[in-house]
Order: structure tokens, then sequence, then C-alpha cells
């Protein structure tokens, strides 16, 4: 059996469970000492093969509709790597994101920024042998939140991990290279400054694909000195 380790949220570099910046922190953290749960079967084990349970990838978001949605088209790849750079394959890599003008479709999202018929914006896709994954989607907008006065979410995608058992599922987000809304955001300002650049991806010319689409390559750390914060 898989020996998970111990993992606490207030690790380095990882956010911690209460930020007051981050306004509904305050509500939702623990106000007491957490309790250990005990891993039984249940918490260590999972199915054997996400794919024949989920079904057919949804790795391209721009062709869920009868035509492509608006907005920038870039790819999204990386691998899922372990503390020691080693591949994690078989890992459900699902995202979720608002529209090129920065709007969800969710009935508490009403901000006046349009719908886009053509973009649902979730996918989910299962890293293959090498811990890699990839996305075709469009760049997500910036949207307002009421967090505080003026307060703007940076573009980002959200990301959600699950691997081999089921107490292994990971969240965090996705952000885009010198967004100058990444500094003054309290979910991105969560997570100590010398680490926050791990949630930020990296513009790729290799990826990029010559009169279609940009590039980004984000590797996701599961844990260990290296990993990507995560909770957010
Ligand atoms: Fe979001």
């Amino acid at each position: 059996m898989t020996k998970i380790l111990d993992y606490t949220r207030e690790d380095a570099g990882q956010p911690p469970s209460l930020f007051p910046a981050y306004a509904s922190t305050v509500a939702r953290s623990p106000r007491e000492p957490l309790v250990r749960i005990p891993q039984t079967l249940t918490e260590t084990t999972g199915p054997a093969d996400w794919s024949a349970l989920m079904g057919e990838s949804k790795a391209d978001l721009t062709r869920q509709h009868a035509a492509a949605p608006l907005g920038q088209r870039i790819i999204v790849s990386g691998r899922v790597l372990d503390e020691a750079h080693r591949p994690v394959p078989n890992t459900v890599v699902e995202i979720w994101q608002a529209n090129a003008a920065g709007r969800y479709i969710h009935k508490k999202d009403q901000w006046d920024a349009p719908l886009d018929p053509n973009f649902t914006g979730a996918g989910r896709v299962i890293t293959d042998a090498e811990g890699r994954y990839r996305y075709v989607t469009v760049r997500p907008g910036a949207y307002p939140w009421r967090n505080h006065y003026n307060a703007w979410r940076p573009s980002h995608i959200h990301l959600s991990l699950l691997g081999p058992a089921f107490a292994t599922r990971l969240v965090t987000q996705m952000y885009f290279p010198d967004d100058p809304l990444i500094p003054i955001d309290p979910i991105a300002g969560a997570v100590p400054e010398a680490y926050r650049q791990r949630m930020v991806s990296r513009f790729d010319l290799a990826t990029t694909q010559p009169d279609w689409a940009l590039g980004y390559l984000f590797d996701i750390v599961l844990r260990g000195p290296d990993a990507t914060p995560m909770g957010i």
C-alpha cells in the first residue's frame, strides 16, 4: 500500500488556512486545532484506472460547441511531478476557468461581461506515462470580485489533481506571466512572495503553434521543497 506522507497546509510556501486579506478565509478557516484522521483503505485507495471510470478526455475547450469560442487561443501543457521531479502518471488533471471576457457559466456570476455560447470552461485529462498533460483553451479574462473595493482577479485557470487514492486530491490556480493584477491579488498574495512564482505559467515558443495558438508551460510539483502552492 502506498504510504501517504504527513502534510499540513502551513508548510513553508503553502497558503495559510487563515489569510484575512482574502476575506472568505476568515469565516471558513478552522477555529480549533486540526484533528488528524487515520488513513484507512478508504483514503489510501482509489480506482485503478481513472480513464475507464471517467471516459473520454476533454482536452480541447475550444471544440466543445458548434463554433470556436472568442478569445486568444492558447495551449497549456506541463507535467505532474513528485518531490524528486519524477513524472507522476495516471493523475486526473481537471481545469475550470472563466471565458475570454472573465465570466463563468455559474448562476452566482452575474457581473456585466458576456457569456460565450461556445465556451463552457471545463476540461479533464489524465497524465500520460511521462506525467504530461495538455489543454487547448482560450486565455481567461480578469474578473471583479467583492473581496474589497475595486478587487479584480488576475487571469487564472483553476486546477484539480486526483491521484491513485481519494485522499490525494489537490487544488491550485495557474496564472499568466507579467499580469499586473497578481501582486495586488489577495488569493495569490496568501502564498508567500518567494513561492508565488510557482503558480505562474511560462510563455513557451516551442509549444506555440504557428498561425494558431500561444503555448504556456505549467509543471505541478506535488510535494517537497519545490511543491506548487495548493489549497487555493
Ligand atoms: Fe476563478
